[in-house]
């Protein structure tokens, strides 16, 4: 890996020697510069992700509220436990507890934000684990024999662990419990002494006061610190391989030389080139191409992406779109995220209207863990609610309907009938909103779209 990629670099670097006279076409500078904007967007957002976390080490956090900004669609069915790791000069190993059949996962990420790894209840025992985790230069045989390891292909990795809990104070009790027994062990690279052994401290929800949210931080970049940044995180985090021919491209296109302080070869002539709105040009382009890609596997108002979503190859597009929207999500076995903005009818789902939306008997989400529905603002975050209820769960007290079938009710009161109290998920927010659903191991069913979302019918009037 660390071979081919040295290769790339210096591939990358001659041509832009080459062909740097080429570059004197604005036109396909602004073109391209998009193209490259998608990306290395990823990897500068982790970046900025990894500002806001645990660095070295994992933290726990047990609740997720409104007042939750860090990241987007946050969901409230697990706890999160994550921390960031710089593989350059360490190696680490993760030990975790017996989770007694209690859903989890620790889902291990690249700078680019690839999913390497996700060890976890889908396919592991109930009974403690220890798992490894090294860079490129890091070296298997210095860990603990017991360790299975795995190999992050960049220096930055970042771990994104994930425990079910029922929103129950009890629970949260007992999860608690069990993310501080999550245990990070660092070790020098060539040598099996640790040098640290560190369980995990559980932090409150809410970010520290002052910080800035991620996305926030990456859009607030100029384009030369932005295309500079990303640069440079590219010697500690090589390319894949596959990326060569595209970064070829970069380099003819724009002179982009990859691992360099300053992004470009003619860094005056390339941003004399870009409009002053070209962050945000880049970033609709990133949504608006996402969107677009979402059409072609629409049902019933619900995209549904069951392929390629966590570890995405070249499909810098769908990575970025992914990144732009829930960086973290996980690979479609693990987990798969339908998320409605329509209705079945295509008519943005708005808070003056009421909704209802129905799992006939038998047709419920086939799923081997848990499922779950989240209501989201327009900015896709929780928004307050008099109930304060933000997401329903397939373990909730449901009332079902007399024929066996289960309806759920989204409009800004509870339903009239207070037998049906428990299936209200309140839509509060101002304008329009997102249905998120979440359904954890799922079944071949899902992954093979044969089942699919029932479809989101606005009511004549609040139930
Ligand atoms: C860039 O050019 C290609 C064709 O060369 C075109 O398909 C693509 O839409 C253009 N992208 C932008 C952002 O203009
Ligand atoms: C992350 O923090 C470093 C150090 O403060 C800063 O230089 C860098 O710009 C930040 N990255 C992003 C993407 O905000
Ligand atoms: C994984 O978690 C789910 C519930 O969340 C449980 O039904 C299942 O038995 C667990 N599997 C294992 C192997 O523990
Ligand atoms: C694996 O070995 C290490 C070092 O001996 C130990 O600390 C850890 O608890 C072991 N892991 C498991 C799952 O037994
Ligand atoms: C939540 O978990 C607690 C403790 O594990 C359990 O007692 C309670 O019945 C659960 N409630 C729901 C609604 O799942
Ligand atoms: C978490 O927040 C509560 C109240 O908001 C506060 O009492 C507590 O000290 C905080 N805990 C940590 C670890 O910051
Ligand atoms: C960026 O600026 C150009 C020229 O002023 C304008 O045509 C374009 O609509 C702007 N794009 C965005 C996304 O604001
Ligand atoms: C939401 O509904 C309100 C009131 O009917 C309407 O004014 C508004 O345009 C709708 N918004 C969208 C995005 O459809
Ligand atoms: C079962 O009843 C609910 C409402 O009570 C209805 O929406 C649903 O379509 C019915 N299912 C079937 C298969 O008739
Ligand atoms: C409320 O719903 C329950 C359960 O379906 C039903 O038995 C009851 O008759 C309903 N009450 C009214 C007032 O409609
Ligand atoms: C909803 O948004 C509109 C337009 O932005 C604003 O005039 C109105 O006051 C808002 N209503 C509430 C309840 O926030
Ligand atoms: C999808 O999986 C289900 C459940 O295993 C199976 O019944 C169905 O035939 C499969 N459909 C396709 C198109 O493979």
């Amino acid at each position: 890996m660390r071979a081919l990629s040295f290769g790339l670099l210096a591939t990358a670097v001659s041509l832009g020697n080459v062909l740097g006279s080429a570059i004197n076409d604005c036109a396909q500078v602004a073109n391209s510069s998009i193209d490259l904007y998608t990306y290395t967007f990823p990897l500068v957002l982790m970046q900025a992700t990894s500002n806001q976390t645990a660095q070295d080490g994992l933290s726990g956090v047990i609740t997720q509220d409104p007042s939750n900004h860090l990241v987007v669609k946050i969901n409230l069915d697990t706890s999160y436990v994550q921390g960031f790791f710089n593989l350059e000069k360490y190696s680490y190993t993760l030990t975790v507890p017996n989770h007694g059949s209690r859903y989890w996962i620790a889902q291990y990420l690249d700078a680019y934000s690839n999913t390497f790894a996700d060890p976890g209840n889908r396919t592991l025992e109930d009974k403690p684990y220890t798992f490894g985790l090294i860079g490129p230069k890091g070296h298997r045989n210095f860990l603990p024999k017991n360790a299975t390891v795995y190999e992050s292909p960049t220096d930055m990795a970042w771990i994104l662990g994930r425990v079910y809990q029922n929103g129950t104070t009890t629970d949260q009790e007992i999860v608690t419990d069990l993310i501080k027994q999550w245990v990070v062990t660092k070790y020098p690279l060539h040598s099996s002494k640790p040098i640290s052994v560190t369980s995990t401290p559980i932090a409150n929800g809410t970010a520290p006061s002052g910080s800035v949210a991620p996305l926030a931080a990456v859009t607030s970049l100029t384009t030369q610190e932005f295309f500079d940044t990303a640069s440079q995180l590219m010697c500690d985090n090589q390319p894949a391989h596959a990326d060569k021919k595209f970064l070829q491209k970069m380099s003819k296109d724009l002179g982009f030389k990859p691992c360099s302080k300053e992004a470009f070869k003619k860094p005056n002539f390339v941003y004399s080139c870009l409009l002053p709105n070209f962050t945000t040009t880049a970033v609709k382009t990133i949504a608006a191409e996402g969107v677009a890609s979402a059409a072609a596997i629409m049902h019933d108002g619900w995209p549904v992406y069951t392929s390629g979503i966590g570890a995405y190859g070249t499909n810098f597009i769908f990575r970025a779109v992914v990144a732009l929207v829930g960086l973290g999500a996980n690979l479609a076995e693990d987990a798969v995220y339908p998320s409605a903005t329509k209705t079945a009818a295509g008519v943005p789902l708005n808070t003056s209207q009421a909704y209802t939306l129905t799992f006939q008997k038998g047709d419920f989400p086939p799923v081997d863990a848990f499922w779950s529905i989240t209501y989201y603002n327009a900015q896709n975050y929780l928004q307050p609610n008099t109930a304060n209820v933000y997401a329903l769960r397939s373990a909730d007290p449901f009332t079902y309907n007399s024929n066996g079938s289960l309806t759920i009710f989204v409009q800004a009161n509870a339903p009239s009938n207070s037998s049906f109290s428990k299936n209200w998920l309140p839509s509060q927010s101002n304008g329009t909103f997102t249905l998120t659903l979440r359904l954890y191991n799922p079944q071949q069913a899902i992954l093979n779209g044969s089942w699919v979302p029932p479809p989101i019918i606005q009511s004549a009037q609040p139930i």
